[in-house]
């Protein structure tokens, strides 16, 4: 399946195919991609899959550190080290082959080295084969927070590849899922039961049960960012379950949840608020939190006062001049972002999911 992406930047297809990972180099030529590649991955990828890549490019690859605590200036420093040791030019481009990590690190290092040089993206865990690796968001974390330094460079061309997720941990692959049923509630309920009728197979990483899901959810967040590159108005339903599930992720300094696994309790925090105020009916909310309790244990929240993850939620950088968009589902499939949700509302729904009501 081929999607073609419209940005500011211009047009890019985005390649989802079980397999399209073996045919790399004939689609970075087709794409027009310069000829000088530089592969930008981490270890444990590169470990599991440099058979299928490193015939891409003569070139070095270049290995950052794994995980999310390298993700900064630090790093970035050295993807342009290599680069310039390596001679790159403005006609090279760079081949991001990982997580979100790599693909938000590399996508970064390319949107400034030489003032910008082309970016391909190659992501390999879930979580960025349907959310990080389309939309041209790239950046890195600053010791004050997340993602707060980053640049808009809108790739060259993604390539998804579903059989890539064989070889990533369940907890990876599930954290992930948990960005799919979001997908499906926002906007697809075909795709959330979907989800919810192929649990089995997606877990034993069934290319087709993935294909299936994963194409779908691609074909969302692409026609999202189409519609609103820059986040001011339907990008923010993709926030849906991420208000209360960033807050979840800063009370607990991003160590005890993935961040999809945050984004499970955000989502029923949400759904509880929509049922609490008339705007979902109890059976939908019902659904979505039968199919979260199927998918597996969360981490446990009984632990973290209310009071903490209000703060964090105020502190959120998408409290645009102190309105909080607050993205609800009206119905599996059908979400509405509103500007009036309480604190006492949003209380509530984290009291719903377990958290604690005193200090
Ligand atoms: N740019 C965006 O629009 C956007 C959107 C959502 C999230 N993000 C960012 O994405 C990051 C999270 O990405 P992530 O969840 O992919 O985490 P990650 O990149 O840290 O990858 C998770 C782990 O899986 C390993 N891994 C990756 N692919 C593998 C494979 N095929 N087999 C085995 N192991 C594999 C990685 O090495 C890592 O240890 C965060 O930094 C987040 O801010 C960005
Ligand atoms: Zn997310």
């Amino acid at each position: 399946m081929l999607l073609d992406v419209g940005s500011r930047s211009g047009r890019y297809g985005v390649h989802i195919e079980p397999g399209t990972a073996e045919r790399v180099s004939g689609l970075l030529d087709a794409a027009g991609v310069p000829k000088r590649r530089f592969l930008v991955s981490n270890p444990t990828v590169w470990r599991f899959h440099e058979p299928v890549f490193a015939g891409v490019t003569p070139e070095e690859p270049i290995l950052i550190p794994d995980g999310e605590r390298h993700k900064n200036l630090q790093t970035v420093g050295r993807v342009y080290d290599a680069l310039l040791r390596a001679h790159a030019d403005r006609a090279s481009a760079i081949i991001a082959i990982g997580g979100g990590v790599v693909g938000d690190t590399a996508g970064f290092a390319a949107a400034t080295y030489l003032r910008g040089v082309p970016v391909v993206q190659i992501p390999t865990t879930l979580l960025a084969q349907v959310d990080s690796a389309i939309g041209g968001k790239v950046g890195v974390n600053h010791a004050q927070g997340k993602n707060l330094i980053g640049a808009f460079h809108p790739p060259s061309l993604v390539i998804v590849d579903p059989a890539l997720l064989a070889t990533l941990p369940r907890r990876e692959f599930r954290a992930g899922l948990y960005e799919v049923v979001k997908y499906g509630v926002i906007a697809s309920r075909p795709l959330f039961e979907r989800v919810a009728a192929s649990l089995g197979p997606l877990f034993k990483r069934d290319p087709e049960a993935l294909m299936a899901i994963v194409s779908e959810s691609c074909r969302i967040k692409a026609g999202v960012v189409e519609q609103d590159e820059r986040e001011t108005g339907v990008r923010r339903t993709l926030n849906f379950g991420h208000t209360a599930g960033h807050a979840l992720e800063a009370v607990t300094r991003y160590r005890r949840f993935r961040h999809g696994e945050a984004v499970g309790y955000g989502m029923l925090v949400a759904a509880e608020i929509a049922t609490a105020r008339g705007t979902m009916a109890a059976a939908e909310r019902d659904l979505l939190a039968a199919l979260i309790a199927k998918m597996g244990p969360l981490p446990a929240v009984a632990d973290l006062p209310v009071a903490d993850a209000l703060e964090a939620i105020t502190h959120d950088k998408k409290v645009v001049a102190g309105q909080l968009h607050y993205v609800l589902p009206k119905a599996i499939g059908e979400s509405e972002v509103v500007a009036d949700v309480t604190k006492d509302e949003i209380a509530a729904g984290l009291r719903s999911i377990g958290l604690s009501a005193s200090a």
